[in-house]
């Protein structure tokens, strides 16, 4: 039992450090922050905010996109957040969850970079199916489709939770 959790620390270890890290990740998205940044007209990064490993089920990332508050500031705004968590159960499906783009941030067109840095990340890390879910009355449908998100409708229904209508979305990576 003590070996199989050190070789699943072990591991985590190793993929955090090989290939889940700000700068890489970064990378990846490189040409987004480019976009952003022209959007905002100033710097921002990405920063990889909490990752964790949920044994069995997967990995799950929390994503912040920032600016300094002002030129030169080490305080930060967010521009959008995003979390990437492991459908669990399947290593091949992630899970796109809890977007946030303050409103100071909204009706710019970044909905465009962000959809497309969430699936560089993914597929970055060997993921093949991005999923999402929305609820009617925001523009996240338009965005999703935009993004080449496809509707599965036998995903869509009425939570009896919520009573909320959910949309179901997939994109392939
Ligand atoms: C964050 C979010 C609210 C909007 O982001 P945004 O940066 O403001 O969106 P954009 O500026 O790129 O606009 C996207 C479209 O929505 C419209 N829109 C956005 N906010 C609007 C508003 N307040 N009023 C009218 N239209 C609006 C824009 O006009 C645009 O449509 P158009 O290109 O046909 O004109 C959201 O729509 C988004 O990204 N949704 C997807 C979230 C998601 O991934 N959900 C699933 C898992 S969490």
């Amino acid at each position: 039992m003590m070996k199989i959790v050190v070789v699943a620390l072990l591991d985590h270890y190793k993929f955090l450090v090989n290939k889940m890290n700000s700068a890489l990740l970064t990378e990846v998205v490189k040409d987004e922050l480019t976009t952003i940044k022209k959007i905002i007209g100033r710097e921002c990064s990405l920063e990889l905010a909490t990752t964790s490993k949920m044994l069995h089920a997967g990995y799950s990332l929390k994503i912040d996109i920032t600016t300094p508050k002002t030129e030169g500031s080490a305080l930060k705004d967010t521009i959008c957040q995003f979390n990437l968590s492991q459908f669990p159960g399947n290593c091949a499906m992630m899970i796109t969850h809890e977007t946030f783009q303050p409103p100071d941030y909204r009706k710019r067109g970044l909905s465009v970079p962000v959809q497309a840095m969430k699936a560089k990340i993914a597929k970055y890390l060997n993921y093949t199916i991005l999923l999402a879910t929305t609820v009617p009355g925001n523009y996240n449908d338009k965005v999703l489709a935009r993004a080449g998100f496809k509707r599965l409708d036998p995903l869509c229904f009425v939570s009896t939770r919520t009573s909320n209508r959910i949309t179901t979305w997939m994109k392939v990576l």
